[in-house]
């Protein structure tokens, strides 16, 4: 935190500096009443009269630019950190492993970016603020009272362990509710984006009261921790001021009791202007007593939001870069689990790709079939094997290069809500090829759809693109991996929400732009992978079969089952309709 305030230390000086003057400043406005009593009041003298209320005026505008001055300069640090602290996290978010996701839900992190932020930065300018500025105030008004008179300050300052102390009991629990209340709010945020994303489930599934039910209780949760916050919190102050109420009273009693008896001369002034410096120094001592508390709640939220950023990024050992790969791949004995599943997903793959050839995976629903794109995109890296692009093991090349060299549409397709231009260019650089872009729309048959759209390829597609139907968002991720242009394509149940005319459509056009390039198909249609050149099987994250259409018929193994399967299913279809 001191290197992100050690970023802003211009603001952080000019702070300083006009909150240094506010807290002198209040120590003077305490320390002239003792004139303005003495030779304003019970000895009046002319020049005092004239003076002093000007003088007093000067002081409160003095007071009023420097607080102005101190605090604005000290939100401009505030809220600097706080945009500087965002822009890191969120950075350090999007390279983390895949494995992270899996561990750590989007609405945990965004109550992180949102709520912690705020709070560390937020801890950081009070504490900073309360250290600078209500320190010396303190230490100006506590030295003008010994000053006053130094019986009555001891009397005081006997009383402010006893503050201290009671400080640091309360602040002890603080700790443990705040972090509590953070998974809470971030229980809500979930519950709230699921139910979001979800409107439609919840309504047809009539769920709606089952939902509003989980929701109560989570906010409940909510209510409960932070009213316990609450109650700490609203303590400190009354038992501060009940604290100091007895300092007051005794102080009060030893001067009219035994020090105005002693008829001392000027003692009204004096002590007129002590109680003055009293009743100042309360506030910035109940704030330093809050400071701790503003720490703890500091602590918690900057360890969770410097958690991720000073989390691992992404590993990439790669230095190779390989230009524009022909598209040769090779998996030897690839073996691969989850990192948080001990059950190998994948064992001992074998396979070889030619560069320009059109492959194509097919096999049981979880079988391992998106699981072996992951690996070619190096999102996780195989337990034992190897795998090689062009030759060269994919660990070795530059993470980055890699990628740049696949082109995915993958089995959800993910829409940014972003016109859909936007989400075809995702990606590809800052060129625009207003050419290649016209190809794209016309091969993927995004132009079927998107000239009816209000805006056609400027329209915007919604969260995850709701506007859009499933075959058109389909057909936009088409796009989006054509128009990256990339050596080699993959295409994980690309067209499965296609119709099966439109499906036939799209994979005539995209042939055509898959020329020279390396495509990996993966289908549950196996119509649609009869023409691939090599169509491999996998059962159970075992390589079973491979061949072309041809000889895995002949072979009468899982594939001609199911393809049988399928091709009776379409026959009975057909004739029931
Ligand atoms: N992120 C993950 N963490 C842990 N296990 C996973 C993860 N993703 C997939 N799995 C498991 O790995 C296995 C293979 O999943 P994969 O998604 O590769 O199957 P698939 O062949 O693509 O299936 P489908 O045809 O249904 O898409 C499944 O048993 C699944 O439960
Ligand atoms: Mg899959």
């Amino acid at each position: 935190m001191i290197g992100y305030v050690a970023g802003h230390k211009w603001a952080f000086f000019v702070a300083a500096l006009f909150l240094v003057i506010g807290a002198g400043v209040q120590t003077i406005s305490a320390w002239v009443i003792e004139p303005l009593v003495n030779d304003g009041l019970v000895d009046p003298k002319p020049d005092v009269i004239r003076w002093l209320p000007i003088f007093l005026g000067g002081l409160l505008c003095v007071q009023a630019i420097a607080n102005f001055v101190g605090n604005y300069a000290m939100a401009a640090v505030g809220r600097g950190v706080i945009a500087d602290l965002r822009r890191d996290l969120f950075a350090r978010m999007v390279v983390l492993p895949s494995a992270f996701y899996e561990q750590n839900s989007s609405s945990r992190l965004i109550s992180k970016l949102v709520y912690d932020v705020e709070q560390t930065a937020v801890a950081t300018t009070d504490t900073l603020t309360s250290l600078i500025k209500d320190s010396l105030s303190t230490m100006g008004l506590l030295s003008l009272m010994f000053y006053l008179d130094w019986r009555l300050t001891l009397i005081f300052i006997a009383f402010v362990p006893i503050i201290v102390v009671i400080m640091r009991l309360a602040s002890k629990r603080f700790r443990s509710t705040t972090q509590k209340i953070q998974d809470s709010v971030s229980g809500i945020t979930r519950l709230t984006r699921e139910a979001a994303d979800g409107q439609r489930l919840v309504k047809t599934y009539g769920a709606a009261a089952q939902v509003v039910n989980v929701f109560g209780e989570a906010n409940q949760q909510n209510y409960r921790r932070s009213m316990k916050r609450a109650r700490y919190s609203s303590a400190v102050v009354p038992v501060t001021t009940l604290i100091t109420g007895v300092p007051f009273v005794i102080i009060m009693y030893v001067y009219l009791n035994y020090l105005m008896v002693a008829q001392e001369e000027g003692l009204a002034g004096i002590f007129m202007s002590f109680v003055g410096a009293l009743v100042m120094v309360l506030s910035p001592i109940k704030r330093l007593g809050k400071v701790n508390e503003k720490i703890q709640i500091g602590i918690t939220s900057s360890m969770s939001a410097f958690e991720i950023i000073d989390m691992e990024a992404e590993q990439d050992t790669g230095t190779l870069t390989v230009g524009r790969a022909t598209g040769a791949i090779e998996l030897n004995n690839v073996n691969f689990a989850y990192p948080w599943n001990t059950e190998a997903v994948l064992h001992d793959i074998n396979l070889s790709i030619t560069p320009g050839k059109r492959v194509a995976v097919v096999g049981p629903s979880g079988s391992g079939k998106s699981t072996l794109t992951a690996l070619l995109l190096r999102l996780y890296l195989p337990d034992s094997g190897q795998i090689t692009l062009d030759g060269v093991d994919i660990k070795s090349i530059n993470l980055g290069e890699l990628r740049s060299q696949f082109a995915i549409v993958s089995q959800e397709a993910v829409l940014f809500d972003d016109t859909v231009r936007n989400n075809i260019v995702f990606g590809s650089g800052s060129e625009f090829n207003a050419k290649r872009l016209e190809e794209v729309l016309d091969a993927a048959h995004v132009n079927e759809f998107v000239t009816d759209l209000p805006e056609g390829v400027e329209t915007r597609v919604g969260e995850n693109g709701v506007r859009l139907s499933g075959g058109q968002r389909q057909r936009v991720a088409i796009a989006r991996a054509l128009y990256r242009d990339a050596p080699v394509l993959i295409l994980d149940e690309a067209t499965s929400a296609l119709d099966a005319l439109s499906e036939r459509y799209v994979q005539h056009a995209t042939e055509a732009l898959m020329k020279n390039r390396t495509s990996l198909v993966i289908a549950h249609r196996l119509s649609t992978v009869e023409s691939a050149d090599e169509i491999i099987v996998l059962a159970d994250g075992r390589m079973t079969e491979r061949g072309t259409h041809e000889v895995l018929l002949a072979k009468n193994g899982l594939y001609s089952e199911l393809y049988h399967a399928q091709a009776s299913r379409t026959a009975s279809g057909q004739a029931t309709s």
